[in-house]
């Protein structure tokens, strides 16, 4: 069977740029919440915005949905300057707020029917693309329920139902697990995915895996500056400058060979012993610049016909780039 994955397609390396900041600062009086960003991100993409609190995630995504202009700076959608053409930009946009607190002696229903007469949806698709959300973002239920009376979790699903009203190209979502019970969440990431078959997506975060299940590349921003982008495997790669390789061997009368024998591998930097057992022995070797050392040990192992039980690469998880990046910049 043929599965044809339509990402692999629309969001290569030549797929056409859907969004766009060039060096977009943004201060609020003394605060300089934003310096001179700048990323893109492709037709199809799922793009994780990571950063911690006070970062300037909210007001990048703010800035990117319209909500108030940059100080400088220029924000393209598709061909088209939100700055020179922003009520029609607005339309391609669909956005998840941090929080909603508008409108609060409103129906679920009202508030759908408003945002859909807002972003010009025409009277005969209104009806069907109001009911076709309240079902995908788990609200049929609650579709008379005023906005004052729902608890925090389905406001968010409110607010994401409203993002989607008007199909649009481009979802900017801020924080869209907030406040989820734990199967939403599941429900919210899969919706999320399915969305950026067709869609374009930015979303912040600060749950780590969560960038891994869902993104397609990642932004860390750190003091409204790009702290590093990537896609995942490539922000763990780079940074894993000096990385580190556990082995375990049989035969521990053997030890004192093998760890002469490993420091004296290229790249080798340090060989320590982790633990020792009556059978075993668990060796920490340290290898420089991200060098490929793994078939230098199997042949030594091979050709002394000493046993190897063992061999696993600790990489850098994400969280550990992520606190490397903020802690390196913060301190
Ligand atoms: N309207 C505003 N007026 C003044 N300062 C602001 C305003 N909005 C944001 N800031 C400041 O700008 C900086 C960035 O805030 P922002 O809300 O964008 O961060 P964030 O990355 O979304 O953080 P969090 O993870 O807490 O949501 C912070 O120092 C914040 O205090
Ligand atoms: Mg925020």
């Amino acid at each position: 069977m043929i599965t044809e994955n339509p990402k692999a397609i629309i969001a290569g390396p030549e797929a056409e740029t859907m969004v766009r900041l060039e060096n977009v600062s943004k201060q609020f009086g003394a605060v300089k919440a934003l310096d001179k960003i700048s990323f893109e991100i492709r037709r199809g993409e799922i793009l994780g915005l990571l950063g911690p609190n006070g970062a300037g995630k909210t007001t990048a995504m703010r800035i990117l949905a319209g909500y108030f202009p940059p100080t400088s700076g220029e924000i393209f959608i598709g061909e088209n300057s939100l700055a020179k053409m922003p009520e029609k930009v607005k339309r391609m946009i669909g956005y998840l707020p941090e929080a909603i607190t508008l409108y609060t002696d409103m129906s679920v229903m009202e508030i759908l029917n408003f945002v859909a007469q807002v972003k010009a949806v025409s009277r005969k698709k209104r009806k069907q693309n109001i009911e076709e959300t309240l079902c995908r973002c788990g609200l049929w239920d609650v579709r008379n329920r005023l906005l004052g009376q729902l608890s925090k979790g389905y406001k968010q699903r409110l607010g994401l139902a409203q993002a989607l009203i008007g199909d649009p190209d481009v979802l900017i979502l801020d924080e869209p697990t907030s406040g989820l019970d734990p199967e939403q969440i599941n429900k919210i990431r899969a919706l999320i995915h399915d969305l950026g078959r067709e869609k374009t997506i930015v979303l912040s975060t600060h749950i780590l895996p969560e960038v891994s299940m869902v993104c397609d590349r990642v932004v860390i921003i750190n003091h409204g500056r790009v702290a590093a982008s990537g896609t995942v495997e490539e922000l763990e790669a780079g940074l894993d400058a000096d990385h580190e390789i556990t082995i375990v061997m049989g035969d521990r009368h053997r030890k004192n060979e093998v760890l002469a024998l490993l420091e004296s591998i290229r790249y080798v930097q340090r060989v320590s012993v982790l633990e020792e057992r009556a059978d075993r022995v668990a060796i920490s070797i340290v290898i420089a610049h991200n060098a490929e050392v793994r078939p230098n040990i199997n042949r030594l192992f091979a050709e002394k016909d000493i046993p190897l039980l063992e061999l696993r690469t600790n990489r850098l998880s994400l969280e550990e780039i992520f606190l490397k990046l903020v802690v390196r910049e913060n301190f």
